[in-house]
C-alpha cells in the first residue's frame, strides 16, 4: 500500500512548542487540543450559489464532517468555484468553464497543502468540478475519497418528463416557429424541478458514474438524486470512509492503476457517456502519472456493448437509474461479462468485485434501462476516435448520439461559436452541409467552448441527423446529431481544421474510425504554407494565462508548464 502516516502533514503545521501561534488560530474558531490532535482533514466542496447544480452541496458537507468527526477527525470546510456549464454555454463565458477544471484541481491543492490537512473529501456537481476534484486527488495522493453530488429530479412539460436539453432545443423549435411563446416559456419554468445537476446522462452525471468506476467514491453514491434522502447518508459515510482510508493509509495512487482507467472507459461506452469524459480522463491519468491515450478509449469502446438507455441518445435519467440499482448494476453485468477488473482497490479498501458481490440491487426489472451485455442497445462504445489527414492526433464522435454513422458533405466553414449560431437561426445551413467550427480549441477559443446552442439550434431546426458538425471545440454532454469534437490539432496551432474553405468535401465514417477531407497532400501543404496564426484573442488575464499553458484536446487539455 503506502507509506503514508497519519498527522505528518499535519503536525509540521500544528505540532510542537513552535507552533503555538497556528493552534492560537484553530483555537480562535473554537477547536480544543483533543481536535487539533486528530487528523485535520479538508471537506473541499465545490459550491457557489452560482446554479442549483451544486446549490445543496454545502448543506451535505455539515453531514461529511459528522461522519469525519464520529471515525476520530477534525474536519475543515473550503470551497471550489463552479462554473455552471448550463449558464454560460452559447457565451463568452463557457470559455472559463474548462479553466475552471483546473482551478478547481489548484484550489485544494492550495489549501490542503498550505494547511496541512492530512486528508481530505471532496464534494462536486456540476460539469468540471467532479474532474477537478479528482485531478487533486491524484495530484496530491493523499487520503481521499469523492462523493458526486446527484442530479436533479426530471423536469415536466405538460405532463411530459423533460429535461434541461428540451429547452435548448425548443429555443430553436421557436425560432422556426414550431412552438409558441407560452411552450418554450412552460418549459422555461418547469425543467429543473431544484437542486442537482442536469437529469440526463450528459457531462455531470457521466463523471459522476466515473466516481464509482475509478474506484474513488463509495458503490452506489453516484446515482441518488440530490434531494434523496440516501445522499444524506452517503454523505455520512462518505466522511467515515474517509477516516479508514487515513487508518489503512490507502491513497489514490494505490486505487488509480491503468486497470481502474480501464474499468472507467468502459463505463463511459457501455453508459453512451459524454464525450468529455475523454478529455477528463485523460487529465486525471496524466496528474496520477497514468499513460493513457486515445487509442485506449477506442480500442475499449471497440469491444464494449453499449447497455444502458438514457438521454441524451435515449430516453431515461438519473433518477430512473437510481432506481433500478444506479452504477453497482451496470458495474455487476460488465463485471459479470469480463468486461471490468474485478480485483482493481477502492476507497472501501476492498475491491470492486467483492463491492459489487455486497451490493444489493433492487429487484425490479430493469431492462429497459440497463440490459444485459448479451442483449444490448448497441454492439460497440458510445464513443468512437476518428483519426485522418483532418485529425491527426485525433478527433471524438459520439456515436450514441446519432443513428447516422457515415456522412459526406460539403464544408460551412465558422471562425466562432457566435458565427455558426447565427447562420443557422438565420437558416443558411442546408441538409448534408457539414458545419465547421473552429478556433475554438483548448488555446484557440481559449477553453474549448460546447457548442450545445449551435447543436440544439439545428436539431430543433429539424436537421439533426441531416447536418454533420465538426470542431476543434467540444460538445455538451446533452448534444445530438452527427458530431466531431475534439478535432487535435485544434486551428490555432495549424491543425488541418484551420486550412477547411467553404465547400470542401468532409468525410466523417464512424465505422472506419475516420475523419477526412477530401483534399490531396500537396494541396494541404500549399495551403498550410499560405496560412498563419491569428493573434491571440485575449492578451491579459485568466484566459490569456491558460491558453499559453493549455495543451492538446488529446492530451486532456492538461496545463504543461
Ligand atoms: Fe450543471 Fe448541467 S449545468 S450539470
Amino acid at each position: 500500500m503506502s507509506d503514508y502516516t497519519p498527522k505528518k502533514r499535519s503536525n509540521t503545521i500544528y505540532g510542537g512548542y513552535e507552533k503555538a501561534p497556528n493552534r492560537a488560530f484553530l483555537k480562535a474558531m473554537g477547536l480544543t487540543d483533543n481536535d487539533i490532535s486528530k487528523p485535520i482533514v479538508g471537506v473541499a466542496v465545490a459550491w457557489n450559489e452560482a446554479g442549483p447544480c451544486n446549490i445543496h452541496l454545502l448543506g451535505l458537507s455539515n453531514i461529511v464532517k459528522e461522519g469525519v468527526r464520529s471515525a476520530g477527525g477534525t474536519p475543515r470546510v473550503f470551497t471550489a468555484p463552479v462554473v455552471i456549464d448550463g449558464i454560460a454555454m452559447g457565451s463568452e463565458g463557457m470559455k472559463y468553464s474548462l479553466v475552471s477544471r483546473e482551478i478547481v484541481a489548484n484550489t485544494v491543492e492550495l489549501v490542503v497543502n498550505a494547511h496541512g490537512y492530512d486528508a481530505f473529501v471532496a464534494l462536486a456537481g456540476c460539469d468540471k468540478t467532479p474532474p477537478g476534484m479528482m485531478m487533486a486527488m491524484a495530484r496530491l495522493n493523499i487520503p481521499s475519497i469523492i462523493m458526486y453530488g446527484g442530479s436533479t429530479l426530471p423536469g415536466d412539460y405538460k405532463g411530459k418528463p423533460i429535461t434541461i436539453q428540451d429547452v435548448y432545443e425548443a429555443v430553436g423549435a421557436y425560432s422556426k416557429g414550431k412552438i409558441t411563446a407560452e411552450d418554450l416559456r412552460l418549459m422555461e419554468d418547469n425543467a429543473i424541478p431544484g437542486p442537482g445537476t442536469c437529469g440526463g446522462l450528459y457531462t455531470a452525471n457521466t463523471m459522476g458514474l466515473i466516481t464509482e468506476a475509478l474506484g474513488l467514491a463509495l458503490p452506489g453514491s453516484s446515482s441518488p438524486p440530490a434531494v434523496d434522502a440516501m445522499r444524506t447518508r452517503y454523505a455520512f459515510e462518505t466522511g467515515k470512509a474517509l477516516m479508514h482510508l487515513v487508518e489503512i493509509g490507502l491513497r489514490p495512487r494505490d486505487i488509480l492503476t491503468f486497470e481502474a482507467f480501464e474499468n472507467a472507459i468502459t463505463v463511459l461506452m457501455a453508459s453512451g457517456g459524454s464525450t468529455n469524459a475523454v478529455l477528463h480522463l485523460l487529465a486525471i491519468a496524466h496528474e496520477a502519472g497514468v499513460k493513457l491515450t486515445l487509442e485506449d478509449f477506442d480500442r475499449i469502446s471497440m469491444r464494449t456493448p453499449e447497455i444502458v438507455n438514457m438521454k441524451p441518445g435515449g430516453e431515461y435519467v438519473m433518477a430512473d437509474l437510481h432506481r433500478v440499482g444506479g452504477a453497482p448494476l451496470l458495474m455487476k453485468k460488465l463485471l459479470e461479462a469480463g468486461l471490468l477488473h474485478g480485483d482493481v482497490m477502492t476507497v472501501t479498501g476492498k475491491t470492486v468485485k467483492q463491492n459489487l458481490a455486497e451490493y444489493k440491487i433492487p429487484p425490479i426489472p430493469h431492462e429497459h434501462i440497463v440490459r444485459d451485455v448479451k442483449n444490448p442497445f448497441a454492439p460497440t462504445g458510445g464513443i468512437r476516435i476518428l483519426k485522418g489527414n483532418l485529425a491527426e492526433e485525433g478527433a471524438v464522435m459520439k456515436v450514441s448520439a446519432s443513428k447516422i454513422k457515415y456522412h459526406k458533405g460539403p464544408a460551412k466553414v465558422f471562425n466562432s461559436e457566435e458565427e455558426a449560431f447565427k447562420a443557422v437561426l438565420e437558416g443558411k445551413i442546408q441538409e448534408n452541409d457539414v458545419v465547421v467550427i473552429r478556433y475554438e480549441g483548448p488555446k484557440g477559443g481559449p477553453g474549448m467552448r460546447e457548442m450545445l446552442a449551435v447543436t440544439s439550434a439545428i436539431v430543433g431546426q429539424g436537421l439533426g441527423e441531416k447536418v454533420a458538425l465538426i470542431t476543434d471545440g467540444r460538445f455538451s454532454g446533452a448534444t445530438r446529431g452527427i458530431m466531431v469534437g475534439h478535432v487535435a490539432p485544434e486551428a490555432a496551432v495549424g491543425g488541418t481544421i484551420a486550412l477547411l474553405k467553404d465547400g470542401d468535401i468532409i468525410v466523417i465514417d464512424a465505422d472506419k474510425g475516420k475523419l477526412e477531407v477530401e483534399l490531396t497532400a500537396e494541396e494541404l501543404k500549399k495551403r498550410k504554407d499560405e496560412w498563419s496564426p491569428p493573434p491571440p484573442r485575449y492578451k491579459s488575464g485568466l484566459l490569456a494565462q491558460y491558453s499559453k499553458l493549455v495543451s492538446s484536446s488529446s492530451r486532456g487539455a492538461v496545463l504543461l508548464t
